[in-house]
């Protein structure tokens, strides 16, 4: 049997190792819904590139309220002691800058969750991180309403484990953590196959309602719904070259229940390509792009709506 490293030692995600603080990093909603949950029971620092206010509100989705003060800090300014827990709640683009700024404060026991979308930088960061290195994905909703206060839009659930399947000690002993926060969690070995899952769903609706600037709804209707239909061909193609095991009701019904199910958002693609800041572009559709290259896969639906999404007037 190989032997265990300190970081996977029995003892080692015991209450001492949790009451160590947790740094967010990049704390925007879902960060500062994390944050705010965890603190409860935990040292929680906010960290941003820019200073936020320590007393932070969270509007609850039964429509009460939270605040609390929370300890916070510049990304260019860290707390000299390294943290227990990092959770890397940053836009997918803006993660491995982000890791290289804490890089230096960081233990080798440090252990690092990465909340992103896609499947881009999460490789990355679990091979160049050198403790234990869990990726989250989660349905929690959340939105920003200011610099001090955030709104929990609705409940949802976390799924927490390494890409490799190991550190199942610490991602049980976190996902309990989240649980008694009032967030729902669980440790899963499998998380590789969900990150995917969740990759083709979010690249069936945000390229398609960014591009067309359109609700997630209106995808049902014509023009569009032909061409939902032909994006999801072309990611089912993709996904079983990966051999990524479909969904148990397939990829097309779980896509057009998610676009039931979220017919009046508008999805976050399209927010950002409103608001003017970049997309997840290319943490969503690059791993497909790279996937089917890789296959010989013809997506010529995929390659239009990255160009489209490349282009500065979409
Ligand atoms: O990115 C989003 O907004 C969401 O993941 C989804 C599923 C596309 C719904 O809006």
């Amino acid at each position: 049997m190989t032997p265990r490293t300190s970081h996977e030692s029995a003892s080692h995600w015991d209450a001492s190792h949790w009451n160590a603080s947790h740094w967010i990093v990049g704390p925007g909603a879902l960060g500062r819904l994390v944050g705010l949950r965890l603190a409860a029971t935990t040292a929680v620092t906010l960290v941003g590139r820019r200073p936020l206010p320590a007393r932070q509100t969270l509007i609850t989705p039964e429509g009460g309220t939270l605040t609390r003060g929370l300890a916070t800090a510049r990304l260019d300014a860290l707390p000299e002691a390294a943290p227990a827990v990092v959770h890397l709640t940053t836009k997918a683009y803006a993660a491995e800058t982000a890791y290289a700024s804490l890089a230096p404060r960081l233990g080798p026991d440090t252990l690092l969750v990465l909340w992103q979308n896609g499947f881009a930088c999460q490789p990355r960061l679990s091979a160049r991180h050198a403790g234990p290195v869990l990726c989250a994905t989660t349905t929690e909703g959340a939105y920003v309403q200011g610099d001090d206060r955030v709104t929990h839009a609705g409940h949802g659930h976390t799924f927490l484990g390494a890409l490799d399947g190991r550190h199942g000690e610490p991602a049980a002993a976190l996902a309990s953590r989240h649980a008694a926060a009032g967030l729902p969690a669980e440790a899963v070995d499998d998380i590789r196959v969900r990150l995917w899952h969740k990759l083709a769903v979010n690249a069936a609706i945000n390229p398609l309602v960014a591009r067309f600037r359109i609700r997630n709804g209106q995808l049902r209707d014509r023009p569009f719904r032909p061409m939902v239909e032909a994006v999801i061909v072309e990611i089912a193609a993709i996904m079983a070259a990966e051999r990524i095991p479909s969904p148990p009701e397939g990829w097309a019904d779980l896509v057009w229940r998610v676009i039931a199910g979220t017919a009046r958002n508008r999805a976050s693609m399209l927010q950002d390509v409103l608001a003017g800041r970049p997309t997840e572009r290319e943490a969503i559709l690059g791993p497909l792009l790279t996937a089917a290259r890789r296959h010989g896969i013809a997506t010529p639906r995929l390659a239009e709506l990255d160009a489209a999404l490349t282009d500065a007037r979409v």
